[in-house]
């Protein structure tokens, strides 16, 4: 695969005015959000649950590609059309989680890396067969006393930038995705001190293993305080902190930025990301893959019941819809109140 080729790829996934669905919940995950609307996670149900997203009114329009889980990807819309080709057919890019997870670190209490290196060459080729032209590996920092530790950091960021470079091989682009958690009690400051270094060693990782800049995007964490820390930043200093920190860490040539929401509510993921493209142009576009974000309100719409189908259906639409404007600096919050 050429590098053009990539670079095309890449670009198209952060199209201004578009973004990324994350909808590659593992099975544990996507069980753990189905109980909390009491709907039970079989295989038909989470193909159901995926088709009510994916065939949303305007889908199309703001949503440049869908990450799928490995079931997902083998996954058809009720009609037998395989869900890679009905995207494919409507201009969103089908794209892949390939990482195994995040583990223990031996060794080092309360940290993790994530693996999945083992056989990757071959999984990748496979899931280009099925139509996969992108590719997602999540690599995760927590934040408590003592941690991360240099060393921490150091394995997460090898191991993305040996699954990027694998993915380049194969012609799939990959997310290079370093996420700061935001579940701890610490301030803003803290997350970005912890984001800038992640991002240093992840950058010079990716430069170590040829990885080409231009047919990759970042997914990282906005700067945000801890989930309990007492003082929360607001909309603009948000914005602020991670234009900055961005900046220093992320070389221009890497075509675009595209958020993990991470906890954060549907609406203030909205908001921040409009606040930052407000503040542009930037280097990068900058725009969202969000998970949670972007399904919360739809999961609960739906409830997990067959005639409230069309109902989950417009609650994501809405929030694709209305995070394409926030890619665009045009989200305003009044625009909340309407349907
Ligand atoms: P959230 O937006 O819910 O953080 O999920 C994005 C994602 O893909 C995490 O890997």
């Amino acid at each position: 695969m050429s590098a053009q080729e990539l670079n095309r790829i890449a670009t198209a996934m952060v199209a201004a005015g578009r973004g990324i669905l994350a909808a590659d919940e593992s099975s544990p995950t996507i069980k753990k959000r189905f109980d909390t609307i009491s709907a039970e996670s079989t295989e038909e149900n989470r193909r159901a649950y995926r088709e009510m997203l994916f065939t949303a009114d305007g889908m199309a329009e703001h949503i440049s590609g869908v990450i799928m889980f490995d079931e997902t990807l083998r996954q058809s819309c009720a009609d037998g059309t395989p869900f890679a080709k009905y995207l494919a057919d409507r201009g969103v890019i089908p794209g892949i989680k390939v990482d195994a997870g995040a583990k223990p670190l031996a060794g080092y209490p309360g940290e993790k890396v994530t693996e999945g290196l083992d056989g990757l060459r071959d999984r990748l080729a496979e899931y280009h067969e099925l139509g996969a032209r992108f590719a997602k590996w999540r690599a995760v920092i927590d934040i408590a006393d003592g941690i991360p530790t240099a060393y921490c950091l150091q394995a997460n960021a090898h191991a993305l930038a040996r699954y990027a470079a694998l993915c380049q091989e194969a012609g799939i682009v990959p997310i290079v995705e370093p996420e700061v958690l935001m579940d701890g009690g610490h301030d803003i400051a803290r997350c970005e001190e912890v984001t800038a270094e992640t991002l240093s060693r992840v950058f010079r990782e990716l430069h170590a293993h040829r990885v080409l800049l231009e047919g990759m995007v970042l997914k990282p964490n906005m700067i945000v305080a801890g989930k309990k820390c007492k003082r929360q930043a607001g909309v603009d200093e948000v914005a602020e902190a991670t234009i900055r920190c961005l900046r220093r860490y992320v070389p221009s040539a890497v075509p675009g930025i595209a958020f993990l929401s991470g906890g954060q509510s549907a609406e203030d993921a909205t908001a921040h990301l409009n606040a930052m493209n407000r503040a542009g142009p930037h280097p990068w576009n900058l725009t969202f893959s969000y998970g949670r974000a972007l399904q919360a309100p739809a999961l609960e719409a739906w409830g997990g019941k067959v005639d409230r189908l069309a109902a989950g259906s417009a609650a994501f639409a809405k929030r694709a819809r209305l995070n394409g404007l926030a890619t665009l600096g045009e989200y305003r919050a009044d625009m909340e109140k309407a349907a």
